[in-house]
């Protein structure tokens, strides 16, 4: 038997009152329609289908290759939402799970067992419901006295009585995929002209087929979002969530609520998260290191036994045991090598720096290799754009660079090297060399590479 899944992502988000697409608002850093297109990857091997409209060209960029896109236009409500995608899927499928874009957590297994259900229904539909004191706007759900269910009645519609109603409709439903055509067709427009696609559990009361109904339990996964204020709610759900998953897996985290992991984050165990910590992207961080306090990690990958206090990382990669900070800069493209230990006020950018490398103090290093063990001291920097490009900087193994140096651009500064504090550097120093002055001139050669 055939399931495919079919999200509803057309309508306008008016009440988040913005100019981006509801379902592209991010949730620990993914927009609302990837968590929900994760959770379908549970459902089915067939590619969902996307209802789009409202910021079409946007939703469909995002979406990819990743399901069908089918456009709405104009958007008259859920149910001539799904009338769009019948041309598509009549006759190619068994059961057909229709979703709410707007409902990101919702997992995978809920899915799963509202099909399961639906197996086992003589009726044409079964759908998800909750049991909640705050009603979020949500339709009621009436029931028959057989306990099936009898009908569902939006908020604005609903009489005092039906107010009451504590049963919610939660936005998940599965059809029996024949039956859903033929009734998408009977459905009636609502005094404002839309076609509502909870419709569709009176018309199959009216045959007299049985309507069922699947009783979510958790009931921060029904969180919807229709404004802002649902948004903070479900970000601080779904992060809830995923530092969840991290602690039980080995990962500390000392002050959950203020430790900020997005989706698709991956830390190894004994690692230790402290607070005020963002990790994003596409970041991968092995066993055993300190993150934090207040650091920011982005697309970046750290190596086992790392330190990284009060720093910032984008694009970066940590080999192993390396420590950065306090208040370090790793910007696009800078790898530190096995051991390096960069200190406060550091920025690199596209740069290697071989093992051992200490970078203490103040320091810019920009396009430039560093070979190991070589000593970047305090406020170096690599003088690497002239105003027009960027030109490199090669400096050897074990090299003393003096405090204050200025390496202009392009430059070679041979093994075993030392420059003089406030030295400006503009021609190439030899290996074993010493060179000092404004422009620096090498001055002699030096004994022995490892004298200090
Ligand atoms: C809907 C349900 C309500 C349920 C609630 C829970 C209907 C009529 N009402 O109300 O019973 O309790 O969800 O989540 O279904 N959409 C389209 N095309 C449209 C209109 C909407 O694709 O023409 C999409 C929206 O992008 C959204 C979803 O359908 O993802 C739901 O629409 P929304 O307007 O948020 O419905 P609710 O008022 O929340
Ligand atoms: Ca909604």
């Amino acid at each position: 038997m055939n399931v495919t899944a079919v999200l509803l992502a057309a309508g306008q988000g008016t009440r988040m009152k913005s100019a981006l697409p509801k379902v592209l608002h991010p949730l620990a850093g993914k927009p609302m329609l990837w968590h929900v297109l994760q959770a379908m990857q549970h459902v089915s091997n067939d590619k969902p289908m996307v209802v789009v409209g409202h910021g079409a060209d946007q939703v469909e960029a995002f979406v990819g290759d990743s399901a069908r896109c089918v456009l709405q236009n104009p958007q008259l409500g859920t149910g001539h939402a799904v009338m769009q995608v019948a041309p598509h899927l009549n006759g190619k499928t068994d059961y057909v799970l229709v979703t709410y874009a707007d409902m990101p957590l919702l997992q995978g297994e809920v899915f799963q067992q509202l099909v399961e259900r639906q197996k086992k229904n003589p009726g044409p539909l079964t759908l998800l419901t909750v049991i909640a004191e705050d009603s979020r706007g949500f339709g009621r759900i009436v029931r028959k006295p057989d306990g099936t269910v009898g009908a569902i009645v939006e908020e604005f519609v609903a009489s005092p009585e039906q107010l009451q109603i504590k049963e919610l409709n939660v936005g998940a439903y599965c059809f029996s995929a024949d039956w859903l055509w033929e009734a998408l067709e009977r459905i009636e427009m609502s005094p404002k002209g839309e076609y509502y696609l909870t419709d569709t559990i009176e018309l199959a009361v009216n045959e007299g087929l049985p309507v069922q109904a699947l009783v979510h339990e958790d009931l921060l996964e029904t969180i919807g979002i229709n404004t802002r204020v649902h948004l903070a709610e479900a970000e601080a759900a779904m992060r809830q969530r995923l530092n969840r998953e991290l602690m039980l897996a080995g990962v500390t985290l000392q002050d959950p609520a203020a430790t900020y992991i997005d989706a698709g984050v991956k830390i190894g165990r004994d690692t230790r998260i402290l607070p005020n910590t963002h990790i994003e992207g596409n970041t991968v961080i092995s066993e055993g290191c300190v993150i934090g306090p207040g650091s920011h990690i982005r697309d970046s990958q750290v190596g086992y036994g790392c330190k990284v206090f009060m720093s910032i990382m984008e694009g970066a990669l940590l080999e192993e045991e390396v420590e950065i900070g306090p208040f370090a800069r790793l910007r696009r493209g800078a790898h530190l090598a096995r051991g390096v230990h960069m200190g406060n006020f550091g920025e690199v950018k596209e740069s290697h720096l071989g093992q051992g490398v200490k970078m203490g103090h103040f320091s810019y290093i920009g396009n430039a290799t560093i070979g190991a063990n070589t000593n970047i001291g305090a406020g170096t920097i690599t003088c690497n754009y002239d105003g027009e490009q960027k030109h490199p900087t090669e400096i050897g193994e074990q090299v003393f660079i003096g405090s204050d140096t200025m390496l202009v651009a392009p430059l070679k500064i041979g093994k075993g090297a030392r420059t003089g504090a406030g030295s400006v550097v503009t021609k190439d120093v030899p290996e074993d060399s010493l060179a000092v002055g404004m422009p620096a001139r090498v001055i002699r050669k030096l004994r022995k590479r490892d004298s200090s």
